[in-house]
């Protein structure tokens, strides 16, 4: 039976760690770091990932400023909102949630954002410093939650193979370029137009989906004895939240893999909370997080 991987329980270590910390800086004088939340329209599954953020932010002590624009708000005014939290001093963190409208563009509004209160870490200068081993980056909050659970769990990634399913800026891309870090892991990333995904994903060490499709990998699809980190969120017909791999299957050859949920969800969340209490700690002349000293 393997072990399951319980982001829930380790996420609430790092938040309870988290409350104490600032605790001592706001009994100090110090204000409270302040993270704003930017949600444009009304996508329900981008409200609740919303709420669940916000939630963890009172829980530590970490002041939310919620932005809720409309649907249809101008790429411009966004942009204005954008520049307004830029230059406001008391803002430590800015999140914009992800997808934004079509009429949007994406990348114009990540590259608004000051790349020292990208929280997300998506900013492609912070990317580019990731890509580059460059330690002054903020980490995704993704691939770093991820890292940070497989160290609680001593699962080394030092020499392993490790396969990535999924290319996306959010989490394949930074999670491969993190673990290329230091030529720390051999890593092989696969995605949509991958020609034989099950080749690959029967070689991995450590095997990380991150695609969005129910029941993509299946028991024949890994090898007996790997680390399996499922990121999937999809909510099936009869209401229940699954990720993307075969779960109760995979349970009986894997040697570790994370519940969906409880698994990396809220890790993510976690390490959203410690990437604006890092960027808080740099503001007032502290080192950056030791959970992103990586
Ligand atoms: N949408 C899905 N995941 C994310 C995330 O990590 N950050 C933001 N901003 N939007 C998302």
């Amino acid at each position: 039976m393997a072990l399951l991987l319980d982001g829930k329980k380790v996420a609430q270590k790092i938040k309870n760690q988290l409350k104490d910390e600032i605790k001592k800086y706001t009994s100090k004088g110090l204000r409270n770091p302040s993270l704003a939340v930017v949600l444009v329209g009304n996508d329900p599954a981008s409200e609740v990932y919303v709420r669940n953020k916000r939630k963890a932010c009172e829980e530590v002590g970490i002041n939310s400023i919620y932005i809720h624009l409309k649907e249809e708000i101008p790429e411009e005014e966004l942009l204005k909102y954008i520049e307004r939290l830029n230059k406001d001093d008391e803002v430590d963190g800015i999140l914009v949630q992800l997808p934004l409208p079509k009429h949007i563009n994406t990348q114009n509004i990540i590259t608004a954002i000051d790349p020292h209160k990208d929280v997300d870490g998506f900013h492609p200068e912070n990317i580019g410093k990731l890509a580059t081993g460059m330690k002054d980056c903020i980490i995704p909050c993704t691939p770093l939650g991820i890292w940070i659970l497989l160290k609680e769990y001593e699962i080394q990634t030092y020499k392993k193979d490790v396969v990535m399913v999924g290319a996306s800026n959010i989490v394949g891309k930074p999670m491969s370029l993190l673990l290329l870090r230091n030529e720390e892991a051999t890593v092989t990333v696969c995605h949509r137009n991958t020609k034989d995904l099950a080749h690959h994903t029967r070689q991995a060490d450590i095997l990380i989906v991150a695609v969005g499709k129910p029941h993509l990998i299946t028991e024949d699809m890994v090898k007996e004895g790997a680390v399996v980190v499922d990121v999937g969120i999809n909510r099936l017909e009869n209401g229940k939240l699954v990720g993307d791999t075969d779960f109760e299957a995979l349970l009986n050859k894997v040697s570790a893999i994370t519940p969906v949920p409880g698994g990396v969800g809220p890790m993510t969340v976690a390490s959203l909370l410690v990437n604006t209490v890092s960027i808080y700690r740099q503001k007032h002349g502290f080192e950056k997080h030791p959970l992103t000293d990586i």
